[in-house]
C-alpha cells in the first residue's frame, strides 16, 4: 500500500499488536512526533554506532527533542563484534543512568547490528520497554528490521542469545542509504534477491529489469524495493512468528552454506559482508536444488546471473577450506536431530525446507562455489 509523497506503510501482523513499517525519504524528521503518538514517557535512549551517529544522530535527537523527549544517545563501535553481552551490559548501565522506566522507549538508529542489540536490550530491560527501530542499511531495511528477532552473539556462535520482540514501529528513511558504503549497499541486495527467489517470481523479474539502476544505487528504486521485501517478510512472520511450522525457515535460503562461508572468510584479512556470503550461498543452494532434481538448470543459471549482475560474489576463494566449510555447516543451528536441513528452490518464486539432502548434492553445491 503506498502512502502520500512516496511514503509507504506496511503493517506487520504479529502479537501482541500489529505495527507499521514506515518507508520513504526524509522520515527521520518524523521520528519524534511518531514516537510521541505511541508513548507519553518523558525520556528515551537512542542507540547508534560510530558511523551512523555522526551522520544522523543529530537529526534524530532534534526530532525527538522537538517532540518533548529528554534524550540520551549511546554510540557504540561499528561492526558485528558490538553485538555482544558486553555491549548489552553497557546499555543497561546507560538505561539505568537515563532512568528509563517501563514506559520509556529505546530507539535504535543504524543497521542490523544496532537493531539486533538494542532490540535485545529493550526486550530484557525491566522485562521489556517500548522499542523503535530506525533502520539505515539495505540489509536491515529489507530483512533485519522486520520480524522481531533480536540477538547478541556468543563465543559459541552468532545470534546465540536473543528474544522475539516486536517494535512499536520501524522507520526507514531511504535518504540514509546514500551514505552507505558500496559493499554494504550491494550486500543488502542479496537478501532482496533471496526473498524474490523463495516467494515472488514477479519480484525476481522486477530485479532483472532494474538491475543496472539497483547497482547504480538509484535511490528512487528504494521505496518500492523495500516495501516489497517488507511485505514478503511480514507475510511469512505473521504466519510463523517463532519458526515452528517451517515457513519462516524458508528465509534461510542460501544461509546454510552462506553462514559457513561468512565464518570461513572472517578468518582472513578481508572479511565478507553477510549478504556477500549469502549471495554465494544462494548459488550453492541452487546447485544443490538442481542436483536434487527440484530446480531446472535454466532457472538456477538465471538466479546466478542476477546475483552476479548485482555485483555480488557467485564463488568464494575457499577451495582449500572445503572440510572446514562442511564442519561449519554441520555446526549450524539448522542441524536438527543430527541432520542438515536445507532450503531448496523448486522454481523461481517457490522454495521448500528439505530434511533429506544427500551428501553428493552438497558436494555439487560446494564444487560450484568454492574456487
Ligand atoms: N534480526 C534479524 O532477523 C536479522 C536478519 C538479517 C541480519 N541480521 C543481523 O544484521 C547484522 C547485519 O546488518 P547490517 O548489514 O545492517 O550491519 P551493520 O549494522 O554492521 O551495518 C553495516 C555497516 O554500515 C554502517 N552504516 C549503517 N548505516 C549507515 C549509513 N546509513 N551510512 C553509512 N554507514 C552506515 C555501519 O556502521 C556498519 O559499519 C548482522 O549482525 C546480522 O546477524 C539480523
Ligand atoms: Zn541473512
Amino acid at each position: 500500500m503506498s502512502g502520500d509523497g512516496g511514503r509507504r506503510i506496511v503493517r506487520v501482523e504479529t502479537p501482541p499488536k500489529p505495527y507499521p513499517v514506515l518507508i520513504g525519504p526524509g522520515l527521520l524528521e518524523e521520528l519524534g512526533p511518531r514516537l510521541r503518538e505511541e508513548v507519553r514517557a518523558p525520556r528515551t535512549l537512542v542507540v547508534t554506532d560510530a558511523n551512523v551517529g555522526p551522520l544522523y544522530g543529530e537529526r534524530a535527537l532534534a526530532s525527538l527533542g522537538a517532540a518533548g523527549f529528554d534524550c540520551s544517545m549511546v554510540t557504540l563501535p561499528a561492526g558485528d563484534a558490538t553485538k555482544s553481552l558486553d555491549s548489552a551490559a553497557r546499555l543497561y548501565d546507560a538505561l539505568a543512568e537515563a532512568r528509563i522506566d517501563r514506559a520509556s522507549p529505546v530507539v535504535s538508529l543504524g543497521g542490523g547490528v544496532v537493531g539486533d542489540l538494542a532490540g535485545f536490550v529493550a526486550a530484557t530491560w525491566l522485562r521489556g520497554v517500548p522499542f523503535v527501530q530506525c533502520s539505515t542499511t539495505v540489509e536491515a531495511d529489507v530483512d533485519a528490521a522486520v520480524g522481531g528477532k533480536t540477538a547478541v552473539n556468543h563465543a559459541s556462535g552468532k545470534n546465540m542469545i536473543g528474544a522475539f520482540y516486536q517494535p512499536r514501529f520501524v522507520l526507514i528513511d531511504t535518504d540514509t542509504l546514500s551514505t552507505l558504503s558500496a559493499r554494504d549497499y550491494l550486500a543488502g541486495l542479496a537478501e532482496s534477491i533471496k526473498h524474490a527467489v523463495i516467494r515472488d517470481a514477479a519480484f525476481f523479474e522486477w530485479h532483472e529489469a532494474r538491475i543496472a539502476d539497483l547497482r547504480a544505487r538509484r535511490l528512487d528504486c528504494m521505496p518500492e524495493l523495500i516495501e516489497r521485501n517488507v511485505r514478503i517478510k511480514a507475510e511469512i512472520v505473521a504466519m510463523d512468528e517463532r519458526e515452528t511450522t517451517g515457513l519462516r525457515a524458508l528465509l534461510n535460503f542460501g544461509h546454510t552454506v552462506g553462514h559457513a562461508i561468512e565464518s570461513a572468510m572472517a578468518r582472513g584479512g578481508d572479511p565478507w559482508r553477510h549478504g556477500e556470503a549469502v549471495a554465494a550461498g544462494m548459488v550453492a543452494a541452487c546447485e544443490i536444488s538442481v542436483a536434487a532434481g527440484r530446480l531446472s538448470r535454466v532457472e538456477a543459471e538465471r538466479i546466478a546471473a542476477l546475483v552476479e549482475a548485482a555485483g555480488l560474489p557467485v564463488t568464494a576463494p575457499l577451495s582449500h577450506a572445503r572440510s572446514r566449510i562442511l564442519a561449519l555447516m554441520n555446526a549450524d543451528k539448522k542441524v536438527a536431530a543430527g541432520r542438515l536441513r536445507f532450503v531448496l528452490a523448486d522454481r523461481i518464486g517457490q522454495a521448500t525446507l528439505c530434511g533429506e539432502v544427500r551428501p553428493e548434492w552438497i558436494e555439487a553445491g560446494l564444487d560450484r562455489v568454492l574456487r
